[in-house]
């Protein structure tokens, strides 16, 4: 079984070259090799049976004023994809985003809950979303939410950072959802192509249990043992561009009961990110 990973320097992308099960063939591409801005430019042919699709347009804030540049590489793109694959023989694994709702539940939103996208980054994915459900049978999507891993910017590198050079950090604890690492992410996506079954065409995967803003820096900083302060604010306090979802945890029981899961508590898997140490 051949895989192909577009994306190679993403935060995913790398934790997929982690967590590679020995004796899998599985290739890496990086922009430069398939650019989701030329995609008039991509050879003709894939040769795998699966590609899993990490690249994406993921800067929620600048977004908001690139629109344009985000629909391309989010949705635009991948009707070329889509078609290569389909001409291919290949099953695309598609990454989304627990930003496809607007938060207004108080209880997580499972794959037949209703989408209605806050910012443009997420209008953007749900844009993509929307293709790809129409122009590739073979083709599934997998939600996620709050990502962050040993690799690449995100909020776990930027916190511990801070939390070292800083006496307190004010962070936003109205906005609540689940922080997913990229390993946990990484091992499903192979378990779901390993298991041989017939993948739906969408499913939400998080780690277990649920958190605030806030209670991922804070306990980010007591992993790393910072004497840094971690004070709760609203997102009032912090003014963004991008509108946020107040509560988006997702409801992962589809993925667990088809592919036999049992998923980390977010606790567990930071504690599991934290041990691989944050890699350049
Ligand atoms: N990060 C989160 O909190 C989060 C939450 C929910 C869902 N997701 C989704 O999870 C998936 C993986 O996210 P991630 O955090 O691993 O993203 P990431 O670290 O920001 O990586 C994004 C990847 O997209 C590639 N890319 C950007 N522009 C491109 C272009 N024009 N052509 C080809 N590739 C391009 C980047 O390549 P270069 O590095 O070579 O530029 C990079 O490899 C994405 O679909 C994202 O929407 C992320």
């Amino acid at each position: 079984m051949k895989i192909l990973v577009l994306g190679k320097n993403g935060q995913l992308a790398q934790s997929l070259a982690l967590t590679r099960p020995a004796g899998l063939d599985v290739t890496f591409l990086c922009s430069q090799q398939i650019n989701f801005l030329e995609p008039e430019n991509w050879d003709d042919q894939f040769d795998c049976d699966f590609i899993i699709n990490t690249c994406a347009y993921t800067d929620v804030e600048a977004a908001e004023s690139e629109k344009e540049k985000a629909m391309q590489i989010n949705c635009y793109a991948l009707e070329q994809l889509s078609r290569l694959c389909v001409q291919s023989k290949a099953h695309l694994l598609h990454i989304s985003t627990d930003y496809v709702f607007d938060g207004k539940k108080s209880t997580p939103y499972s794959e037949k809950d209703s989408t209605a996208p806050l910012n443009v980054y997420a209008q953007t994915k749900l844009a993509g979303e929307n293709l790809l459900m129409s122009k590739n049978p073979n083709c599934t999507i997998v939600r996620t939410s709050w990502l962050y891993g040993p690799y690449g910017k995100n909020f776990y590198g930027t916190i511990q950072r801070l939390a070292a050079e800083k006496e307190s950090l004010n962070i936003i604890s109205d906005q609540v959802g689940t922080p997913t690492s990229s390993l946990s992410l990484a091992k499903v996506l192979y378990q779901m192509i390993l298991s041989g079954k017939t993948l739906d065409s969408l499913y939400h995967f998080s780690n277990d249990g649920v958190a605030s803003w806030y209670d991922f820096a804070y306990e980010i900083s007591k992993i790393t043992q910072s004497h840094c302060q971690i004070n709760p604010i609203h997102s009032w306090q912090y003014p963004s561009k991008a509108k946020r979802p107040h509560y988006t945890v997702l409801n992962c029981q589809k993925i667990k009961s088809e592919f036999k899961l049992s998923s980390l508590h977010w606790k567990e898997a930071l504690d599991q990110v934290y041990q691989q140490g944050v890699k350049k």
